[in-house]
């Protein structure tokens, strides 16, 4: 394998080191290229560009492989629960049973959140968006959390991560409690991560709370598959704002509103939208993939597609199989599944799709799951930066602890040339 790759241009020679990562990826190390040549790159969108070396989450779009930490996503979504994948993501190994439970431990000291943060919370109307409020309170955090800004040792991060992983999730439960009118309520810290979360969000003032081992089985595995997913345009966000030093929280915050964009974690929201406005408009499926074919038509199949997925995405499959399990132990009949294969099977076969190596992706089914958990339909986002919380946090640590420098792009200026100032009345 070549250690170095050449760049000729205008009669001259750039030689740069190519890197080879554990799984075989080769990239080439532009580190000196302006140095050396005077010319920079342009890839908008950083289809081509590696931003860091990362030895979090590796996935193989072509193959359809995904994995954390070098586990199997398939293997993790079934033999282990979303806390333990939690410490896996974000300190590297599968805890032992000491460390789960003092990690765990570690989080319940700090399920608190400071009685103020509800002021915050009133002033939002009931119709504003779910990622909208969870952002903002996410930042607000920090005001009650001024220990967590400036984490200058490991063990300073690690205080700041507890806290982040204990207190989001109650945010996550007031901002749905907010939209339902329920008062702003606390758990059952005796209960397991997971169950606690489900018990925050639905539990009701004047019934007891009953635990459906079903429900929160599922929702601990839709967690899971959202845990990571190496440098997606959220992380790469969070990466971005905390590489300036900004702190944990403030970094978070900033990942929650790139997620919430339509295109990349607001689409399980789309696509329920999406598949009930077929269902409204009688089930024609046809009908919209010609219009997500259609270049004058700003629509796209949502759910569908993917930067680096250019074959199945492998969360898509397991989610579509647990959508399955979860309406049929349910009993839930839910006609818009129905809609969801057919247009899925439609897809596949269409030259269109098949040409562009559009598959489902993560959000195609999830959102029919969440809809059968009870969740409404402008929360999945929020259930889906719920799942990413611990790869946010993973990607950040690793980031502050490599002593990444602070991300600045260059650009190419394609404005006016210089020009002289011309007064107001010569204008
Ligand atoms: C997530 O990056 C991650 O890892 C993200 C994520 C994660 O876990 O963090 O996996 C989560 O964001 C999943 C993606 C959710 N978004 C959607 O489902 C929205 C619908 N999908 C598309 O918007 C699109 O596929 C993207 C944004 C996901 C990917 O876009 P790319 O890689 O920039 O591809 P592109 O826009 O250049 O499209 C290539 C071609 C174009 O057609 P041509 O110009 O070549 O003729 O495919 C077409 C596109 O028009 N195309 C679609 C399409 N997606 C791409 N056409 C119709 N419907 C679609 N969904």
């Amino acid at each position: 394998m070549p250690d170095n790759a050449t760049l000729e241009y205008n009669g001259q020679k750039f030689e740069f080191p190519v890197i080879k990562g554990t799984e075989n990826e080769l990239a080439i190390d532009i580190n000196t290229l302006r140095a050396k040549s005077g010319m920079i790159t342009l890839d908008p969108g950083y289809k081509n560009t590696g931003s860091c070396e990362s030895a979090i989450t590796f996935l193989d779009g072509e193959k359809g492989i995904l994995r954390y930490r070098g586990y199997a996503i398939e293997e993790l979504a079934e033999k282990a629960d979303f806390l333990e994948v939690a410490y896996l993501l974000i300190f590297g190994e599968l805890p032992d049973k000491e460390r789960l439970e003092k990690f765990h431990h570690d989080i319940k000291v700090e399920s608190t959140v400071d009685e103020e943060m509800k002021k915050i919370l009133d002033g939002f109307p009931k119709s504003a968006h779910p990622m909208g409020v969870l952002s903002s309170l996410t930042s607000a955090l920090i005001a009650f959390n001024p220990v967590s800004v400036n984490v200058s040792s490991e063990k300073a991060m690690y205080y700041a991560i507890v806290r982040i992983m204990a207190k989001f999730p109650v945010l996550v439960a007031w901002t749905l409690r907010k939209k339902m009118g329920l008062p702003l309520d606390y758990g059952d810290d005796s209960l397991g991560y997971v169950e606690n979360i489900h018990k925050m969000m639905f539990k009701k003032p004047n019934k007891e709370y009953v635990k459906n081992k079903i429900v929160i089985e599922a929702l601990d595995k839709l967690l899971i598959l959202h845990a990571d997913h190496e440098q997606n345009c959220s992380t790469s966000t969070v990466r971005m704002v905390g590489s300036s030093h900004a702190g944990l929280f403030a970094s978070l915050s900033a990942g929650i509103s790139a997620l919430w964009g339509p295109l990349h974690g607001g689409a399980n929201q789309a696509v329920l939208e999406m598949l009930e406005a077929i269902e409204a408009d009688g089930g024609d499926t046809q009908k919209y993939m010609a219009k997500a074919k259609d270049k004058n038509d700003p629509f796209r199949l949502m759910g569908f597609g993917h930067r680096v997925y250019k074959n199945f995405d492998p969360r898509a499959k397991i989610i579509k199989k647990a959508a399955d399990e979860v309406l049929g132990d349910l009993g839930i009949e839910d006609p818009v599944l129905e809609i969801a294969k057919d247009l899925a099977n439609e897809a596949l076969e269409d030259p269109y799709f098949v040409e562009r190596k559009l598959y489902p992706n993560v959000d195609f089914y999830s959102g029919i799951i969440y809809r059968a958990l009870g969740i409404p339909t402008d929360m999945f986002t929020v259930m889906f930066a719920l799942g990413r919380l611990p790869g946010w946090i993973a990607q950040w640590r690793e980031m502050r602890l490599r002593n990444e420098p602070i991300g600045r792009p260059r650009q190419v200026y394609i404005g006016e040339n210089l020009r002289p100032f011309v007064p107001l009345d010569r204008r």
